[in-house]
């Protein structure tokens, strides 16, 4: 798979991508801040309110962006900033991003924005969050305003990213706010967060037709295998996984068909409320039981997770062959603090791209997370998954070796044999020693 020949990716569009929670900084009222302040929720103790500065740095950020050759750029709004209070506009911070997305536009660089990445206003959340009655007409309060107001420079929008991560975080496993643990309780927010996303879907084709904005979510998406073949219960296992973690509500968000334990919400009918598949892809899970498992033996990052760069053609594959839709790489990336590794994980799953598209699957985006080191929700300012690297005390951004490689594949639309022989051909990842569960 990764020999070190170059390949060519004529035609995908390769970019960085973001979240504003992590890269913002500033004093918002959101779930997240809240959640940062009460003791024990965040691995370091940090809050989002320093992350990358990116407020006030968006010039700087976007300058280095567009000399790194980026061509799209996947961003989010922070809901807490635009409606501070309920229904009352933050006019400066509309602006403030206006601004941004004009620099964005003027430099050739496309925007990809997403409405709801894993956080939103404190209010929302004392209100009962997406449980309470109202949620879903305060939801579609928030995504009209935003594409009536930005709507003219942003043709391009995710609506939620993540359903599975979050609802799991923040409802199954309790490490995002608002801190739930419950099974139940989580396949309900996933009935909503459909609603909510194909609502949005309607509602922003109502203001923007099709095919001049494109509206879809960002999937997590992993393949999962039995940890061991020949053990009934891991073999059993695994299927109910993938359909609760992914399958049940990738199915619902795309088609509105909702498979038990969802139930069809009132109102919702089946039909197609997506224009692109969103694909972030990370990792894959060993199953041996109801959580996320790596097995010793295999090549992982910094944060354990093992490297499989196969998974991504497997999953952008599946994602194709079910929904017929483009596949945008909405995220891939690995924490790798010392960049050991980073340039050969590039290239791994670069290549794998170029293999499925030669195969016929509809590949179009590339958006690598991250851009910036920014910060990482309960793991805080620990983890570095940035092609730059930052010094949050001094704020100083330093590009990476494999922030290099990234530029000279873009600059080139593809890889070259001498470019393996300068940024990957040292490269390894470290192996895992132990079994290891990441919740
Ligand atoms: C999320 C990002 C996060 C990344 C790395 C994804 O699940 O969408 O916000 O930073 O993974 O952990």
């Amino acid at each position: 798979m990764a020999t070190a020949d170059g390949f060519r990716l004529d035609g995908l569009l390769l970019g960085v991508a973001t979240a504003a929670t992590q890269v913002e900084g500033g004093d918002v009222e959101s779930s997240w801040t809240d959640w940062a302040d009460r003791p024990g929720t965040i691995a370091d103790g940090s809050t989002p309110r320093r992350a990358t500065d990116h407020w006030r740095r968006w010039r700087e950020d976007t300058e280095l962006m567009a000399s790194l050759g980026v061509q799209v750029y996947r961003m989010s709004v922070e809901w807490a900033r635009l409606e501070p209070r309920p229904g009352v506009w933050d006019d400066a911070a509309f602006a403030r991003y206006r601004e941004e997305l004009e620099l964005l536009r003027a430099k050739g660089i496309r925007p990809l924005v997403t409405l709801h990445h894993f956080s939103h206003p404190l209010w929302f959340e004392r209100d009962g969050g997406w449980l309470a009655p109202g949620a879903l007409w305060v939801w579609e309060r928030f995504v009209s305003e935003v594409v009536t107001r930005l709507g003219d420079l942003v043709a391009e929008w995710v609506t939620i990213n993540e359903p599975n991560v979050y609802v799991t975080g923040a409802h199954v496993f309790g490490d995002f706010p608002p801190g739930h643990r419950s099974l139940r309780e989580g396949m309900r927010v996933y009935g909503v967060l459909a609603t909510a996303h194909i609502r949005a879907y309607a509602l922003i084709h109502a203001l923007r037709p099709a095919p001049d904005t494109m509206v879809g979510v960002a999937h997590h998406l992993r393949p999962f295998r039995p940890g061991n073949a020949r053990n009934p219960w891991h073999r059993a296992l695994t299927p109910v996984m993938r359909h609760l973690f992914q399958d049940a509500i990738v199915r619902a968000m795309t088609t509105g068909e909702f498979a038990p334990p969802l139930r069809r919400p009132p109102g919702i009918a089946p039909g197609r409320y997506a224009d692109f598949f969103g694909l972030n892809y990370y990792s894959r899970t060993t199953v041996t039981r109801f959580d996320d498992g790596t097995p010793p033996g295999v090549p992982v990052n910094d944060l354990g997770w093992e490297v499989y760069a196969a998974g991504l053609g497997e999953t952008a594959r599946w994602a194709w062959e079910t929904y017929r839709l483009p596949v945008w790489v909405t995220e891939n990336g690995t924490c790798d603090a010392a960049d050991a590794f980073r340039s050969r994980y590039l290239w791994e799953h670069l290549s794998v791209l170029r293999d499925v598209r030669a195969q016929g699957v509809p590949v179009d985006r590339y958006y690598h997370w991250c851009f910036v080191d920014n910060w990482e929700w309960n793991e805080g300012e620990g983890p570095r998954f940035g092609l730059v690297a930052l010094d949050y005390e001094t704020q100083a951004r330093t590009v990476r070796d494999s922030g290099r490689f990234f530029a000279e594949v873009a600059r080139e639309g593809g890889a070259t044999g001498d470019m393996y022989a300068r940024y990957v051909a040292g490269q390894t990842y470290p192996v895992s020693s132990a079994e290891a569960h990441h919740r």
